[in-house]
């Protein structure tokens, strides 16, 4: 099966990337949703992907080698996967184990947390293939239980969303550990495939950081605030099942002096009039797309001005921002904007990503989606 692309999806691929939209496609042959096709220009092969003619990205690579899309070929990617993280063993029990493309499996996500595993599939090109990557995963990994927890995402692939276990037993609650920190997590009903993996690294560098009293804005289930450790910390965060898990998290972490505040930090921000040493902003994506980017710049401006007002002199300032469409470049402007309205300077002190089991990719650059500068006043 073969599909002709055009000229400009054919500049896209030569430097690996791998979506191909349905306006950038000339020609195709009838065909399934998640069939494989070679991706042709000018009837010379480029690469091998899935088709969707339900979806907007009608064609996701999956190769850019010829090749057969067999139990072999996932064998080998999933291998690669599993091979390069085997350093993140020494620190957590827990974390992302295949990211999708990032990992060149477009539309499979697995997470691993202990013996479990928790995955998503986002495409019709996996989902084809979901008893093959289910029996390699069990084959290599031996795992006690998996579930797969549907996105919504895959309505737009034409796919029903339904969470199920698919093999062996799974239990909800589970105790991620990791540099020594524990947390407890959901991994049926949690958020995404449980816990905020991605901020693995961003919460130790952080907390490093912490001294007498942290604010933690948007606190999720507390990871940052727990990491600081400070004689004082209080978290903020609007979901009631997220703030019973910052509680249980603080007393598995011997957390002494606290606080837990169910609001919008919005509202807090507008009357709260205590100081800090250690900010963090870590809010959900405001703005999924580059349309909806100036309302959220604005949400990002009120909410860095008012946590400066908040902020001692030397004292540090993390913004993280999980939208590719507010990157660290917005970041920085918008820290910017902000300091001249307090008064103050803001040194860098460290540039943050998400963590390397959510690869950022060169080739593909909406892989690069969690972004932080760590700041500090002066
Ligand atoms: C990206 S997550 C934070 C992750 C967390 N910092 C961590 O590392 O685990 C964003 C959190 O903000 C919460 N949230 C969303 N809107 C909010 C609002 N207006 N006020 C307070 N919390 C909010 C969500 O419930 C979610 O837990």
């Amino acid at each position: 099966m073969k599909a002709e692309i055009n000229k400009e999806a054919f500049l896209k691929l030569k430097k690996r990337f791998p979506w191909v939209y349905k306006n950038e496609i000339i020609s195709m042959p009838e065909c399934n949703p998640g069939d494989v096709a070679d991706l042709v220009y000018k009837g010379e092969y480029v690469a091998t992907a899935f088709l969707n003619p339900l979806s907007k990205i009608t064609a996701r690579v999956i190769s850019f080698e010829k090749t057969y899309i067999d139990r072999e070929f996932f064998e080998k990617r999933i291998k690669e996967a599993i091979e390069k993280r085997k350093g993140l063993e020494k620190i957590t029990n827990s974390y992302r184990l295949i990211h999708s493309e990032a990992d060149f499996l477009p539309g499979l996500i697995v997470d691993k947390y202990g013996e479990y595993l928790v995955i998503s599939i986002t495409s019709a090109g996996i989902e084809n293939f979901k008893g093959v990557v289910l029996e390699i995963l069990i084959e290599l990994l031996k795992p006690k239980g998996i579930y797969e927890k549907a996105d919504k995402i895959r309505e737009k692939e034409g796919l029903e969303v339904i969470s199920q276990k698919l093999y062996g037993e799974i239990e909800d609650d589970f105790i991620i550990v990791e540099n020594g920190k524990k947390f407890f997590t959901n991994l049926i009903s949690g958020q995404k495939t449980g816990f905020f993996l991605d901020q693995r690294k961003n919460r130790k560098t952080v907390g490093e950081y912490g001294n007498k009293r942290t604010l933690d804005l948007f606190a999720n289930a507390g990871g940052f605030g727990i990491y600081a450790n400070a004689s004082f910390t209080k978290f903020v965060e609007i979901s009631a099942s997220a703030c019973s898990l910052i509680e249980k998290n603080c007393e598995l972490n011997n957390l002494q002096n606290y606080e837990i505040i169910k609001a919008d930090v919005f509202k807090f921000l507008e009357k709260e009039n205590e100081t800090y040493d250690l900010i963090i902003i870590d809010p959900p994506a405001f703005a999924k797309n580059k349309n909806a980017k100036k309302g959220a710049l604005k949400g990002w401006k009120y909410l860095i001005v008012n946590s400066l007002k908040l902020l001692e002199k030397g004292g540090y300032l993390a913004l993280f921002s999980c939208s590719h469409a507010i990157n660290q470049k917005d970041l920085l402007d918008l820290a910017l904007s902000s300091s001249v309205i307090d008064n103050c300077y803001l040194e860098v002190v460290e540039f943050l990503k998400q963590d390397i089991d959510h690869p950022y990719v060169l080739n593909i650059p909406n892989s690069l989606y969690l972004t932080g500068v760590l700041l500090r006043k002066v």
